[in-house]
């Protein structure tokens, strides 16, 4: 007997569920969309992140055309729409009309900002690694709002919860040869 004790393997998720939550904006050469992405990561201190998705979403054939996305960071107030936005398609509704979103143009790609985020990533589709729905994205372009009264970072937990940045801890000198430059 010892503390820890085996739970359905569906928890996984709930254990390592990445962040922040994601508005992934994209344009497909008639129209802006947005989708929402949970399963998201870093790839390393140059600016790389992977995104995954599928054939099912319509932001999925952007993605594949134009290779070009916005990541978007909402904060807790936008999180409800951001719910939202995940629970409907591209394909058959206009999110900018009906989630009220303010889209602005980015500088280097054509999907737009979303200028109620805290932050805007420009991002071009270096690769998609088909077998598992991997696009990997290469930053070109970040944008911060430094106005946002509330700027925590929400993630979900991938049970239909979600939790929004708490206590900070500070370990910037024990880090300090671990961290990129500029940081
Ligand atoms: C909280 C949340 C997280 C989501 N995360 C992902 C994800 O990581 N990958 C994905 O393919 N779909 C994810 N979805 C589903 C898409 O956002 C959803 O299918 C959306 O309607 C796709 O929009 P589109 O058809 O306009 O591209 C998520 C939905 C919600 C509500």
């Amino acid at each position: 007997m010892h503390k820890l004790k085996k739970v359905k393997l569906e928890k996984a998720l709930t254990f390592l569920e990445p962040g922040p939550l994601l508005l992934v904006t994209t344009f497909d050469g008639q129209k802006n969309n947005v989708m929402t992405i949970s399963w998201s990561m870093p790839l390393d201190f140059a600016g790389r992140f992977a995104l995954c998705t599928g054939p099912w979403n319509y932001s999925f054939g952007a993605l594949r055309k134009t290779k070009e996305c916005v990541l978007c960071v909402p904060g807790p107030q936008l999180l409800k729409t951001a719910v939202q936005i995940g629970m409907v398609s591209g394909e058959d509704t206009d999110k900018f009309k009906k989630f009220h979103l303010t889209a602005r143009p980015a500088s280097r790609v054509r999907a737009p900002l979303l200028e109620d985020c805290v932050a805007c990533v420009e991002c071009t589709v270096e690769k998609f690694l088909p077998s598992y729905g991997i696009f990997v994205l290469q930053a070109v372009e970040v944008w911060q709002n430094s106005s946002c009264a509330d700027p925590r970072l929400v993630h979900a937990v991938g049970d239909g919860t979600f939790c929004a940045d708490g206590e900070k801890f500070n370990f910037r000198r024990l880090m300090k040869e671990k961290l990129p430059p500029g940081l």
